[in-house]
């Protein structure tokens, strides 16, 4: 038995890449994990079989986060059906490139309204429920949140917004309920990534590798049972941050 043993977690993005992985250790934990997803039903059902196969309990929800109210339905949903919520894992997110002078209105509302907006209502929604079991929330930023990647600014911006958040609602919600996040570096690749560029992130790690979703989902797990932890970033990136 762990400590997050039969606790109900709701993890957003949950049926592909990063967000499956963390779905999956925390299923590992034996949590009953809420797999939340938008396009990838087919996925979720996966990770959730997956979960499922492993010993622990899973479902499914399907909610489009640049919607507030479904995710504020996301949460009431979950805890409804679920009879508590002890931990929230915002892993949703998109990753646009945008070199400056093609970054469109669009572009940015729906950058700020799935890696901002949407974790923020989900949280505050979530606050009650999270104070009643002294539970916490993870939230999945990105290096990119420190660093400046010339063709990623709004991408940068979201994910620095988020870090800020952390911070803040930690201080908003303690002592009940702490709030932190990870920040990984390069732990799974965009699909056609050039080969060239992947060798040279590899190369210039000081640890000598990429990472993988299941590094970020071990900080996850981490951060999760870190009793006296919170507005905390973990960066979870072989060492890039320490090359300057
Ligand atoms: N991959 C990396 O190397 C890396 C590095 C640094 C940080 N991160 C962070 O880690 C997290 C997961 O990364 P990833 O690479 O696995 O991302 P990904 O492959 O791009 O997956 C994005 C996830 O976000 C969900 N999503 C996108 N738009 C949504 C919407 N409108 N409503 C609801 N859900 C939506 C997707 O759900 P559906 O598929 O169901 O639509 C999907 O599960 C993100 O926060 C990302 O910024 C990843």
């Amino acid at each position: 038995m762990t400590a997050l043993a039969g606790r109900v977690a709701l993890v957003t993005g949950a049926g592909r890449r990063v967000g499956r992985a963390i779905a999956l250790a925390l299923g590992a934990q034996g949590m009953r994990v809420v797999v939340h997803y938008n396009a990838s039903a087919e996925g979720a059902r996966e990770t959730a079989r997956l979960i499922v196969q492993s010993g622990a309990q899973a479902s499914t929800v399907q909610a489009d986060l640049a919607d507030v109210s479904a995710c504020e339905r996301l949460v009431d949903d979950t805890v409804r059906e679920q009879r508590e919520l002890f931990l929230l894992v915002n892993s949703a997110a998109i990753m646009m490139r945008t070199p400056i002078g093609s970054v469109s209105r669009r572009d940015w509302d729906e950058m700020y309204a799935i890696n901002v907006r949407a974790p923020f209502f989900i949280a505050q929604r979530a606050a009650p429920a999270l104070r009643e079991v002294r539970g916490n929330v993870v939230n999945i930023a990105d290096l990119a949140a420190f660093e400046s990647w010339t063709t990623y600014v709004p991408h940068g911006m979201t994910k620095a917004a988020l870090v800020q958040m952390t911070r803040s609602l930690a201080h908003a919600l303690a002592p009940e309920v702490r709030v932190n996040a990870v920040a990984p570096g390069t732990v799974l690749l965009p699909e056609g990534f050039d080969p060239a560029q992947a060798d040279h992130l590899r190369r210039t790690t000081p640890l000598g590798r990429l990472g993988s979703p299941e590094d970020v989902a071990q900080a996850v797990v981490y951060l999760a049972t870190a009793d006296y932890v919170t507005g905390e970033v973990i960066r979870v990136d072989g060492g890039r941050h320490i090359r300057t």
